[in-house]
């Protein structure tokens, strides 16, 4: 039953219990009405309680009716009923009080909360805003600053925070219900004190104009975070009720609008990635408290970081004491960066470095449940290193590799466990990057794989499982990005105007730019190693070219782009402009002006192809997957929803099909086929969430 109205002596209940998460469906709005109906009626009853069963207060309004439309009562009728009752009503909070559950409780005149509980107003997460009064009742309640702070960033808010601002007004330890009720029965007969009949808040003036243009950076392109602050101009300009209907267009504005839809996309998408066909629920993972990593290098150092950050002890392996005290040196460095941001004490600093117990020796490894390698990319080493695991980790202890491209299989079978072996590949820097690729080898086992989405969510990554392909999914996509890009670059558009296509899309930075901070010589390195006829050779020639002039990027202050030494700001550069030349030349790409839209297009829609083909070949399990590993792995704009959602959604999959084909017509087939799958779904008339 999702709503139950109790009556305790004069004090009524009305209580909710739509699990997991107590969302505001519309049968949880039918019982709302319903209690404050049966409190109504009650003479006994003289001040109302709304409580939920499960682990939380309301998180907010039902995202699943978002699509098809909000049976009425909407939840502003609801909460219309809640102003126009007779008795005061107290929330209480426990859980996570957001969205629509914190504007329930805004709407009642006390809220008394367990000092556990948050709130919040994370309706901006979603490309929306808060939609049932919290723009009009936050800021009369904690004045505008702080108002447009929650609903700008969507953070959740501590209790004891909250309650310091005056949202909550009792905190409370033990027994919410039992608290919540006695603070009620101390209300019984008085007046109401609705937030609606507080005075409008004040603000300087220009303070509206100031936020516009401070938003508009920290929130680049994004529509709804500008129509917050429309909103909550209304609140302190409009009588209440005017307030709320402005607040009601906006909301709608924003409902339709595409980012809102692919924000919703990526929030189902997250959750969706844990679930992983034939992984039955009963599989257990295995336990795992101690970690071990080989290799103190960049990714190395960086991987110790995210398990020490979760509180999990790591021996860190490496070859040389030099090497070791050079990794070490790094972290430290790194964590006293963060300290001096005020984002970690020094003691903090000091229990992170004392979880890491650095050594030269395997015996070291003997005791780890989990071990982790990220040595260099060669075959040959990780041979080696595998070789030594398997003879010094303990029975059932998980062997994972960090490689970017070398085949987990060939990896398990230097060892006589391939069933423990996996890939855990993070991304740069691994102690900030939020995506882990789990890539599930042959001969995987499934508890071992149930173990790594355990340990991903418990290291506060996202995890997505993967196929053994090579590059896996993230950087197999990239290589048309990077394709297109570079062939870009010969025909006319200089990197410059490639880049700032890419940033204006939504990219946090340009693929040179991107090229020139991870160093060119990388990509060179890989090239020499690759088979010539597995990449288009014109893609790589400027590399190539710039590589052998000496500019390895921004180690070197030059390479695609000039830099002073010390600043990270690209230079166009005139040495590059030449390089382009030469190869355009060498490579027989004529010149022309090429426009921003087709830049975007040929570089995503040689990624999304290359998507298509993971998906047909079963290398992700849905697109929704590799929508989440551009978002968190590669800075892809969420607004946008991931480069499958974007071209089903923004392009249309027909449209896409049209264009590579004509771009296979343009540049041959070779690297331009379309993928079958998204011919046999265009044939169909259906879409990606068909299959
Ligand atoms: N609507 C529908 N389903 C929801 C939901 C919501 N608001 N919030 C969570 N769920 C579902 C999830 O999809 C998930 O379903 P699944 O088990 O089938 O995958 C299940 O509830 C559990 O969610 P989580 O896995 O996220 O559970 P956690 O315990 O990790 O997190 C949470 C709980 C913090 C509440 C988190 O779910 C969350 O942040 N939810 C969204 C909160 C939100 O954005 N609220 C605002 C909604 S918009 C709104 O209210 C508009 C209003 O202004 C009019
Ligand atoms: P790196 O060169 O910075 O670090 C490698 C470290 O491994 C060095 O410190 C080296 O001394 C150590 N090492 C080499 N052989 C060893 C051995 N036998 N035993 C113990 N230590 C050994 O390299 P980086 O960038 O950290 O890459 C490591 C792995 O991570 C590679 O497989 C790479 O493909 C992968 N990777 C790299 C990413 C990046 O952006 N740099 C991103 C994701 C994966």
């Amino acid at each position: 039953m999702t709503g139950r109205f109790e009556v305790r002596g004069d004090v009524g209940v009305i209580h909710i219990d739509n699990p997991p998460v107590n969302a505001i469906s519309h049968a949880v709005r039918l019982a709302l009405i319903d209690g404050l109906a049966q409190a109504a009626a009650d003479p006994a009853v003289q001040v109302v309680v709304i409580a939920c069963a499960g682990r939380t207060f309301m998180a907010g309004a039902d995202i699943t009716e978002f699509a098809s439309g909000m049976k009425p009562p909407g939840l502003p009728e609801v909460l219309a009923a809640m102003d126009a009752f007779a008795k005061p009503i107290v929330a209480a909070l426990h859980g996570t009080a957001l969205g629509g559950g914190f504007e329930v409780a805004l709407s009642c005149d006390y809220r008394v909360a367990l000092a556990k509980a948050q709130v919040g107003l994370p309706e901006v997460k979603l490309g929306i805003l808060p939609g049932a009064g919290g723009t009009q009742r936050l800021p009369r309640l904690v004045g505008v600053e702080a108002a447009l702070q929650a609903m700008i960033s969507g953070d959740p808010i501590p209790a004891a925070q909250a309650h310091t601002l005056g949202a909550i007004d009792q905190l409370v330890e033990g027994d919410l219900l039992e608290a919540a009720v006695a603070f009620a029965r101390g209300k019984a007969g008085t007046a109401r004190r609705r937030v609606r009949d507080l005075p409008p808040p004040a603000v300087p003036d220009g303070f509206f104009a100031a936020a516009r243009l401070r938003v508009a950076k920290e929130k680049r392109n994004l529509f709804s975070p500008q129509r917050i602050i429309d909103a909550v101009e209304a609140a302190v300009t409009l009588p209440f009720d005017q307030g709320i209907a402005r607040e009601g267009a906006l909301f709608m504005d924003c409902l339709r609008h595409s980012q809102a839809k692919a924000l919703q996309h990526v929030f189902f998408a997250e959750r969706q990635v844990t679930r992983i066909p034939g992984l039955p629920a009963e599989v257990k993972p295995r336990p795992v408290t101690k970690v071990a990593v080989i290799g103190a290098g960049t990714m190395g150092g960086g991987i110790a970081m995210t398990f020490a950050n979760a509180g999990i002890p790591v021996t860190l392996l490496e070859m040389s004491q030099e090497a070791l005290d050079r990794g070490l040196g790094i972290i430290r460095r790194n964590y006293e960066a963060t300290a001096a941001k005020g984002r970690l004490t020094t003691a903090q600093v000091e229990a992170r470095m004392g979880l890491l117990t650095p050594t030269l020796s395997y015996d070291d490894l003997a005791g780890a449940d989990l071990i982790i390698e990220a040595v260099f990319e060669t075959l040959e080493v990780k041979k080696q290193v595998f070789q030594r695991l398997d003879r010094v980790a303990r029975p059932g202890a998980i062997l994972a590799s960090n490689t970017s491209y070398l085949s987990i299989d060939t990896i398990a079978g230097y060892t006589g466990r391939p069933q423990d072996v996996l890939g855990l590949h993070f991304f740069s820097p691994a102690n900030v990057m939020k995506l882990l690729e789990i890539v599930r080898g042959e001969r995987t086992a499934p508890d071992v794989l149930a173990t790594a989405l355990e340990v991903a969510k418990r290291i506060r990554k996202v995890g997505v499982v993967a196929g053994n392909a090579f590059g896996f999914i993230g950087n197999r996509m990239l290589e048309g990005y990077g394709r297109e890009a570079n062939i870009l670059a010969l025909e006319g558009a200089p990197p410059q105007q490639v880049d700032k296509a890419l940033v204006e899309f939504g990219m946090p930075m340009g693929l040179f730019q991107m090229m020139d901070l991870a160093g060119l010589d990388i990509g060179y390195k890989s090239r020499q190693d690759r088979d010539p006829e597995s990449f288009d050779p014109r893609s790589g020639r400027l590399g190539d070219l710039l590589v052998e002039a000496g500019r390895l990027g921004q180690k070197t202050s030059a390479g695609v782009y000039d830099y002073v030494p010390g600043d990270r700001t690209p230079k166009p550069s005139a040495v590059t402009a030449g390089l382009i030349a030469q190869a355009a030349a060498e490579v027989g790409l004529p010149q022309r002006t090429i426009g921003d839209q087709e830049i975007v297009e040929r570089c995503f829609l040689a990624l999304f192809n290359i998507g298509c083909e993971v998906l047909r070949e079963g290398m992700a399990y849905r697109a929704g997957d590799i929508d989440i590993v551009y978002l968190y792995g590669y800075g892809f704009p969420a607004y946008r929803g991931g480069p499958m959602f974007w071209a089903e959604h923004e392009i249309g999959l027909p449209a896409a099909l049209e264009k590579i084909r004509h771009y296979a017509q343009t540049y041959g087939a070779r690297w331009w086929t379309p993928s079958p799958l998204l011919e046999r779904l265009v044939a169909e008339g259906k879409g990606l969430k068909d299959l």
